[in-house]
């Protein structure tokens, strides 16, 4: 049964399968969030923590949801009822993560959508022109993004991009775009790097990344550091469990997650170094998310003067509109591919339901930012809603709910066939696995879910 559905829909090598998930997991959580979160919260310190918790409960989560999809050979939904046929109420786990899906790509739309505005700002000079005063800087942001039309027109641009890739399929749309851009995208970072750390002070930013402050290091800090390591990760929505179903079944899947895992962190790391010593050798103060990058960022490209300025603020924003493309696929494709299977219908139309749909609520999220800012969910916008449902609230659910079932529901012997390849790996790290997906991660997913009530 594996190599009949495996032949027609999966990744074509073990490489691809890397690039294509590598490309989901490298987003904008990796650009513009964990530089900020690492210096924020101790720098070398957290970043110590952060390398424990990818590693170790982030990793073994992508493993478990890889199990999970390789095994099944279904998205979310159905995977988890074909593996536990007598327990039907798992089925809501899948359930979950699709939902998930469906509110980051809403989200993602409306940033990514900022970002291709401000990659043509960049190019035509647009951006250039406000030098560097901040009040106009910010002034341009605050007015671009709570505008009614143009981010709409640029999400909308968006999701088209990312819906094309799709109806390329998982071999000519998903892994060929990977392949080109990740390279791409590690090179353009590697330019941005060098010309950050060979402005003037630039040691000053690399020590606000690196070195340690255990004092910073606070409760708060660390669950942060599990949080960032899920969201940079792609795992607690189901992605993963539709890649699974795609890796070729001769892949060793402890070995894919741990590249993977690596590439991540050492992208995530790349970003900080790219962009705090040119922050700190102007003289500017870092901030966190959209202030780094929309407010932040431009002035101190245009620090750099003229050409050069332009130059790098079009490679900054190009490059974050690649690792936004390749995580929003991951998300438009795990979307797509339940609908295809459990209507059974034509690819296309699966991708056209699902897109249209999320541009709609990507519509009201954008607007919720603007227009309808007055509009409140439990006192909040429709936009920090959404933004507090996709990093706090669901993404540990489904990741708990993905392990209690993988340790506690699965026979143990199907996780150990996967990872060994029915027996022919000899996977010593499968007790270790085990014990992780069984005790450690449930735990902490259940203190990091408690503590976000509070
Ligand atoms: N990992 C992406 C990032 O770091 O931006 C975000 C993401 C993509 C989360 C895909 C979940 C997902 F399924």
């Amino acid at each position: 049964m594996q190599s009949s559905k495996q032949s027609t829909n999966s990744f074509s090598s073990s490489l691809g399968a890397i690039m294509a998930a590598v490309g989901s997991a490298v987003g904008l959580g990796n650009i513009w969030r964990f530089p900020y979160i690492c210096g924020k919260y101790g720098g070398g310190a957290f970043l110590l923590v952060y390398l424990c918790f990818a590693f170790g409960i982030g990793m073994t989560l992508m493993l478990s949801e890889f199990v999970i999809g390789r095994r099944s050979l279904h998205t979310p939904v159905k995977a988890f009822e074909s593996l536990a046929p007598k327990r039907k109420g798992w089925r809501y786990v899948g359930v979950l993560g699709l939902i998930t899906c469906f509110f980051i790509l809403a989200q993602y739309l409306v940033i990514s959508g900022w970002t291709v505005s401000y990659f043509f700002d960049a190019i035509t000079g647009r951006l250039a022109t406000m030098g560097q005063n901040a009040t106009a800087i910010s002034d341009y942001f605050n007015g671009f993004s709570t505008s009614a039309l143009r981010p709409v027109i640029f999400l909308a641009v968006f999701a088209v991009l990312t819906a094309i890739v799709i109806l390329g399929g998982v071999q000519k749309g998903i892994e060929a775009v990977s392949k080109v851009l990740m390279p791409v995208l590690v090179v353009l970072l590697v330019v941005l790097c060098v010309r950050s750390l060979t402005l003037p002070g630039a040691s000053k930013g690399l020590e606000y990344l690196f070195s340690p402050d255990f004092s910073k290091l606070t409760a708060e800090g660390v669950l942060a550091a599990l949080g960032q390591a899920m969201f940079s990760l792609s795992v607690g929505m189901g992605v993963m469990i539709v890649y699974g179903s795609y890796i070729p079944v001769s892949d060793n899947l402890f070995r894919t997650s741990m590249w993977i895992t690596a590439s991540d962190t050492f992208i995530a790391i790349l970003a900080g170094v790219a962009i705090f010593p040119a922050v700190f050798s102007c003289g500017m103060e870092p901030a966190g998310g959209p202030g780094l990058t929309f407010c932040v960022l431009p002035s101190v490209f245009n620090s750099m003067g003229g050409v050069m300025g332009t130059i790098f603020a079009s490679i900054f924003f190009l490059l974050l509109g690649i690792a936004a493309l390749t995580s929003a696929i991951s998300l438009l494709e795990a979307l797509s591919a339940w609908l295809l299977e459990t209507l059974r219908t034509h690819r296309w139309i699966a991708t056209l339901v699902i897109i249209v749909a999320e541009i709609a609520v990507a519509v009201v999220v954008s607007l919720g930012n603007g227009v309808w800012s007055d509009f409140h969910i439990t006192g909040i916008t429709i936009f920090d809603f959404v933004d507090r449902l996709n990093s706090i609230y669901l993404p540990p659910l489904g990741a708990l709910g993905t392990v209690l079932f993988l340790g506690w529901v699965l026979p143990s012997d199907e996780l150990r066939d996967e990872l060994s390849n029915q027996g022919t790996l000899r996977a010593v790290y499968y007790p270790a696995v085990r014990f992780i997906i069984r005790w450690v991660a449930p735990l902490a997913l259940l203190v990091v879910f408690v503590s976000s009530l509070l």
